[in-house]
């Protein structure tokens, strides 16, 4: 697509937002041309918040399926709309609600705490949810002596051992784009970028965590607690472990510092496969709605409301 045509599809698009009321959500691992068209671009737990409180009678959700539903149940009155239905997520399915139901079972009196990535009939299931956003925050304010059951995410899990001190019970779930980035990627990093920070989502795996830790030029941050960190850092030169598509919005954010990917190929495809194309499709023929069961919902909301409103 040239510039001429790229512009002229994002001001298409943003007219056509403005006839139907509708807000353009984009999640930090969207392609750089959906970024610059949203409305707001964000995390995961930012988006929800923004879900949750905006005023326009629809919302577009430029990221994954679970996010679009979790927009649903935040504002069950408003339209949702998902610009192309094949955005999933390999963490999401790695549990459905027959298997939490079982778990549960095993562990009567647990308390069940559900990353975002999840679907609605796990969080149904769940007493909270939380993002990579405010994990941290969410596990702390259970008490101490209530055994928890974590998933999906077994390395955000074992992250959240470590900083919190709490042995928690943990799904072994993965997502396939952090599991990916080996301990490898991040010591040839450190080893060739010895003037750069190194940020590191806490879904990537337990390894190249461990070795974060040991190290106090790392961070392990949410996507959206990279940006914040960048931006007030000193330092001019970082090292990513994360999905690709965070780089744009760095640069974006923390003009005149470097930002390298620690992988080039940490690429989610359920992400990529939101394109301008399909966003003005959905816009214009208003699809691809997302419906939740609102008996479903009511249940997942509890859980939900709890996330947005810790930390
Ligand atoms: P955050 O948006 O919480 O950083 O999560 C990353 C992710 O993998 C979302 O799918
Ligand atoms: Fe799911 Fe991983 Fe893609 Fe995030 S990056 S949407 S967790 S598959």
């Amino acid at each position: 697509m040239t510039t001429l045509e790229l512009t002229t599809m994002q001001e298409e698009i943003r007219g056509l937002a403005r006839g139907r009321d509708a807000v353009i959500l984009a999640h930090n691992y969207q392609v750089p041309e959906i970024q610059d068209v949203a409305d707001f671009v964000g995390d995961s737990l930012g988006l929800s918040r923004q879900a949750a409180e905006t005023d326009a009678e629809a919302i577009v959700f430029c990221g994954v399926h679970f996010m679009a539903e979790t927009a649903k149940i935040l504002s069950p009155e408003k339209t949702v709309l998902i610009p192309d239905l094949e955005a999933g997520c390999s963490l999401a399915a790695s549990i459905d609600a027959d298997q939490l139901r079982a778990w549960k079972a095993e562990h009567p009196g647990a308390v069940v705490v559900s990353y975002v990535n999840t679907t609605a009939e796990v969080k149904a299931e769940s007493d909270y949810c939380c993002t990579s956003g405010n994990a941290r925050a969410v596990i702390e304010a259970i008490p101490a002596e209530r055994e928890i059951l974590f998933l999906p995410d077994m390395y955000l899990g074992l992250w959240l051992e470590r900083v919190t001190g709490r042995k928690l019970t943990i799904w072994l779930g993965e997502c396939h784009v952090h599991a990916g980035i080996r301990p490898d990627d991040i010591t040839r990093w450190e080893r060739e970028a010895p003037d750069a920070d190194l940020l590191v989502h806490p879904e990537c795996g337990c390894a190249s965590q461990a070795m974060a830790f040991a190290s106090d030029r790392t961070q392990i941050l949410s996507t959206e607690k990279m940006i914040d960190f960048t931006k007030r850092s000193p330092k001019k030169r970082f090292l990513v472990a994360t999905e690709t598509g965070i780089i744009h919005r760095l640069q974006k954010e923390a003009p005149g510092k470097t930002f390298e990917p620690v992988r080039e190929d940490a690429v989610c495809r359920f992400m990529k496969t939101i394109t301008l194309e399909k966003l003005r499709d959905s816009l214009r023929d208003w699809k691809h709605e997302v419906d939740v069961d609102p008996a479903l919902a009511a249940k997942a909301r509890q859980a939900l409301e709890r996330m947005v409103s810790i930390g």
